[in-house]
């Protein structure tokens, strides 16, 4: 008899996005032109100066097992940039680097959550954080937005939350969001953290997407809002989206130092140390900036502009413009509710144009948020406009 699986692991789909870039990868290889917006990866490369850098250490023979907690000039050159970006003072005992910020956010949320615990997630949410949860054995608790407010929770809409929840212990909250763009805004983040600080909530705030800002939108960190909020927010962030660094895996958790340390004894027993030698290359990366990071945000803010002009000249497509991150949300409704091909849900839509069209993106459901799909612009212009021309004229085919 095969073994049971636990209880646990059952609860836990497959990542979305990582099964629908595997559908698009495999049409590809078939031959098909595919053009995939369900990428969550900057499409650029690193920069030369951080490969720089990872070269040498290699050369350096520096290969083997780190401090569990990351290396202390990395731990240095995070705080430096924490205080120079943020205006926050962190020692590196209040750093813990992880394979990822993915991994930083659930050796927190296993540091800090009980059985039972619950924790609290805005919708539309990165599709991580419920599963997230659930492993730590904790339970979500959804906060529904509108897209009338940007998707963005309101101040009443945490406290009713927190009032239906007598075991609420972490929000988790991460602007720029993916899956909307949205980005809070500082009198937004003071009324979230009074909160917050009024009930002893932990505000887990995931920054990935702190330097991808357009407009004169500024990225504010809930933490700086006061030494209250601080002491009720770990903040994660990494390298993979602003640095073009996914496939090195590094990302940090900066907290409290009782929380800092739990979260350390977790990847002590689970991963350790991360890779010795994207380490080195992340210590480069924040403290040898070149011109190569702004010019990747310029050509993303320059791709938004244009994705979204497009959709908002497509009848009946509702959208709101993204502040940051690479993700643009529309609300396709009108199409699932009057279309010729029986299509009712946003996963069925999907997977026809991906079909018919060969365009790939993933369906808004997946975030939490039905009728929307969303759309990944870290893709090239010249994919963009074949892509969107290509949606336009599966809605047209559809509703005509
Ligand atoms: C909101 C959000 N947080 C965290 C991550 C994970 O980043 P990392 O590559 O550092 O694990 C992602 C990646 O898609 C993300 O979208």
């Amino acid at each position: 008899m095969a073994i049971k699986l636990s209880n646990r692991t059952k609860l836990i789909k497959p990542s979305p996005t990582l099964s629908l870039s595997a559908k698009a990868t495999q049409m590809r290889q078939a031959g098909i032109d595919v053009v995939n917006f369900g990428v969550g990866e900057p499409d650029f490369n690193t920069p030369e100066y951080i490969k720089a850098a990872a070269h040498k250490a290699i050369d350096a023979n520096f290969t083997r097992y780190t401090a569990n907690a990351g290396i202390i000039e990395l731990r240095e050159a995070i705080c430096a940039k924490l205080e120079r970006e943020n205006g926050l003072s962190y020692s590196p005992k209040d750093i813990l680097v992880s394979p990822g910020a993915k991994a930083s956010i659930l050796n927190v949320l296993i540091a800090v959550c009980d059985t039972d615990d619950q924790v609290l997630i805005p919708v539309p949410y990165w599709v991580t954080y419920p599963y997230q949860t659930m492993m730590a054995d904790a339970v979500p608790v959804y906060i529904p937005t509108d897209v009338e407010d940007g998707y963005k929770i309101l101040p009443a809409a945490l406290e009713e939350a927190i009032e239906d929840s007598p075991c609420a212990k972490v929000l988790i909250l991460n602007s720029p969001s993916n899956p909307t763009g949205a980005v809070y805004s500082r009198d937004e983040l003071e009324a979230i953290a009074a909160i917050c600080i009024k009930n002893d909530i932990l505000i887990i705030s995931d920054e990935i997407y702190e330097r991808l800002v357009y407009d004169d939108v500024k990225h504010v960190s809930i933490a700086s809002i006061s030494p209250e909020a601080k002491e009720h927010t770990v903040i994660v962030n990494g390298v993979s989206k602003a640095y073009a660094m996914t496939g090195w895996r590094l990302g940090y958790a900066a907290g409290p130092t009782h929380i800092i340390n739990a979260a350390g004894r977790v990847q002590e027993h689970t991963t350790s140390c991360v890779n010795s030698i994207t380490q080195k290359a992340c210590v480069t990366a924040l403290n040898e900036e070149d011109d190569s990071i702004e010019n990747m945000r310029k050509e993303f803010w320059m791709r938004r502009d244009y994705l979204f002009d497009m959709l908002m000249k497509i009848p009946h497509v509702v959208c709101k413009k993204p502040q940051g991150a690479f993700y643009i949300m529309p609300d396709i409704s009108w199409y699932l509710q009057n279309n010729n091909q029986g299509i009712k849900k946003a996963s069925q839509f999907c997977d026809l144009l991906l079909e018919k069209y060969h365009v790939a993106m993933v369906d808004g459901g997946a975030f939490g948020l039905k009728g929307t799909v969303r759309f990944s612009y870290a893709n090239s212009m010249e994919n963009i406009s074949k892509g969107v021309t290509r949606f336009s004229e599966f809605l047209k085919e559809i509703s005509s």
